[in-house]
């Protein structure tokens, strides 16, 4: 695709021509909110002429004597205290649309200026089941990479997975008790139910619960090495704690059956990721990170950054913020006390600050990002403050911009976080069954008369597709009601409705017989008359402004909402203006606004990992 310079971003290079020496966010033009106003405006000027201290109508004005882009508008106006509204030609509409019928662009710039981003998502524990709580990050966080990545930035996806941690004491404890060297759960239909079993059940008996010890009991006594009577509460915690520091010191044993139970793991993330269609360029969970954690505890020690705090090391408040936005301290009784950040805990193990410090590293010194994002949920603020101001202190010459993209909470229809029935935690696989086989039913009342094989694929496809949007749809920081109906709705603001109109445009060009959709012939050319092919078409030309608030903001809803309201112009459009039996060149011109409002919303669900159909 050849490179294409918004009308937006003309626009911008305009009014900068006139004021070479204004800093570029005083001269942002963007598309106006009110289309009465006009296309395009301009409200910078009045931070410019603040800054000057001018008359900001006086210097709207001036900007205005000056301003050549009557190649573009039809007029310009100054509004209000000073802003600049543009009207646009038709003709600049009807000319972006052709060109973009030519295939030269779709309404959206790749960057001139390409910036290396990590992105850090999903991240699951190794060991669990992944849930319904990973959904969030999985999805955003891949929307977002794919955002970037279509604009022409550079991409890295990270998945940081949980390999490492107390999870594996008891994970390790539960192998041994199940002989599972023998009874290979690798091997079973379900293993991670398998492992989920045995984790529960030595994670009760370290809680005391009889029944979970007398099954241990029941279980040791077939082993003559491991001493029955100490299968008691305590001896189950230590016992767990003890398999967990010889993995930490390298037992050969421990270390088999780590790297076995992570080989399970991924196998079941890797299904999981298939469904979704999300693929990441790295997998660098905690453990890679092991090997540097003890020289960056001694680095920081030894530029004062970290101390010792009764036998732990933790980085503690440098004064250097104001207590409001100093993460390293917590208002108490009207008072502000330390709330330091532990790097390494008394006995002598690195905390999930200490590896998150290293993966930071790892990743400016091995890909040399100029912004890192990391997409997990809200509660994990703080963490990730103090990552943050503990590394620009350790770091104070790193140009990177890190950000903490957070989201929240999935609730259940009750308000109270999302559980099953039964009042357990959601795992992921099961949400996507009962995703498709839902869809499912919708499709089957719909169109009984589709063979089941076509039923069973848009049932994936809309399933899938649901779930994502309704979890792209909220601003993210938000916490958002799951409820299958409302996702599942063919109308509102859903992805079925999104892929039904995507699907109903591609019916009109089954239904063509005409040339005019043909790649060899020569387009043809638009004009736009009805006040809503008008409206459609200033539409489409805002999906580059679109994107790029996406990814400024790392906000996917803004795309979800411009794909609704673009699926809303078009059903007006399609209500108001005839298609297929409009005369020839009218004819032409709409099948055009049609194709390029397709091609839009197949590429804006892409971004967002839904897939579309031709056929519903
Ligand atoms: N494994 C963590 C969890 O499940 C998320 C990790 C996020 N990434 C990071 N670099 N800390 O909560």
């Amino acid at each position: 695709m050849l490179p294409h310079k918004s009308i937006e971003a003309r626009l911008q290079a305009a009014v900068s021509s006139v004021l070479p020496d204004a800093n570029t966010a005083n001269v942002l033009v963007r598309p106006c909110p009110d289309p009465k106003f006009g296309d395009y405006q301009t409200n910078a000027l009045m931070a410019l002429a603040k800054e000057r201290k001018l008359n900001p109508r006086q210097l709207a004005a001036d900007v205005l004597a000056r301003l050549d882009v009557g190649e573009l508008c039809e007029k310009v106006e100054i509004a209000g205290a000073g802003f600049l509204n543009f009207r646009l030609k038709s003709s600049t509409l009807e000319r972006t649309l052709e060109s973009a019928a030519r295939g030269e662009h779709l309404f959206f710039e790749r960057t001139t200026q390409p910036r290396t981003v990590v992105i850090d998502f999903s991240s699951p524990n190794v060991a669990k089941p992944m849930h319904v709580g990973h959904i969030r990050s999985t999805i955003l966080g891949d929307s977002l990479a794919r955002a970037l990545r279509l604009l022409g930035h550079r991409v890295i996806t990270d998945n940081h997975i949980g390999d490492w941690g107390t999870q594996f004491g008891m994970m390790i404890f539960a192998w041994k008790v199940e002989k599972f060297f023998e009874n290979d759960p690798g091997l079973l239909p379900d293993p991670i139910s398998e492992l989920e079993r045995v984790y529960k059940l030595v994670n009760e008996a370290c809680k005391g619960d009889a029944k979970a010890l007398a099954y241990l009991r029941s279980r040791f006594s077939y082993d003559v090495e491991l001493e029955l009577d100490k299968i008691e509460p305590e001896g189950a915690l230590n016992w767990a704690r003890m398999e967990l520091v010889k993995l930490q010191s390298g037992d050969k044993e421990n270390l088999e059956i780590w790297e076995r139970l992570i080989a399970i793991s991924k196998k079941q993330f890797e299904t999981i990721y298939n469904r979704l269609g999300v693929t990441f360029d790295h997998t660098l969970g905690e453990s890679f990170y092991n090997p540097m954690l003890k020289a960056i505890v001694q680095e920081l020690l030894d530029k004062g950054i970290a101390k010792e705090s009764e036998g732990a090391i933790a980085v503690f408040s440098d004064g250097s913020l104001p207590p409001k936005q100093d993460p390293f301290l917590k208002q108490e009784d009207g008072e502000w006390k330390p709330n330091p950040s532990l790097i390494q805990k008394s006995d002598g193990a690195a905390n999930y600050a200490t590896t998150d410090l290293a993966t930071l590293a790892y990743r400016l010194q091995t890909w040399h990002p100029s912004e890192i994002g990391y997409v997990t949920d809200g509660r994990q603020q703080l963490h990730f403050q103090q990552i943050f101001a503990t590394f620009r202190r350790w770091h104070p010459e790193a140009n990177v911009k890190l950000a903490h993209v957070w989201f929240g909470s999935i609730l259940g229809e009750d308000g109270k976080p999302f559980k099953t029935r039964s009042g357990e935690t959601v795992r992921l696989a099961d949400l996507l069954d009962e995703a498709e086989e839902r869809a499912f039913q919708v499709v089957t009342d719909k169109r009984p008369d589709l063979p089941e094989p076509q039923r069973r694929e848009i049932a994936r496809v809309v399933g899938i597709g649901a779930i994502k949007y309704a979890d792209l749809l909220p601003n993210r920081q938000s916490d958002y009601v799951f409820s299958w109906d409302k996702m599942l709705a063919l109308h509102g603001n859903t992805a079925p409705y999104l892929q039904y109109s995507y699907a109903r445009i591609s019916s009109i060009f089954r239904k063509d017989d005409s040339d005019a959709t043909s790649k060899t012939s020569e387009p043809a050319s638009v004009s736009l008359g009805a006040p809503e092919e008008i409206s459609l078409a200033r539409h489409l030309l805002n999906f580059d402004f679109v994107l790029g608030a996406v990814v400024e903001d790392y906000r996917p809803n803004l795309l979800c909402n411009y794909l609704y309201e673009l699926a809303s112009h078009y059903a007006r459009f399609y209500e108001n203006c005839p298609v297929l039996k409009a005369e020839p060149k009218e004819r032409a011109s709409r099948l055009i606004l049609s194709s390029l409002t397709a091609e839009v919303l197949r590429q804006g669900l892409e971004i967002l990992g839904i897939q579309t159909l031709e056929q519903m």
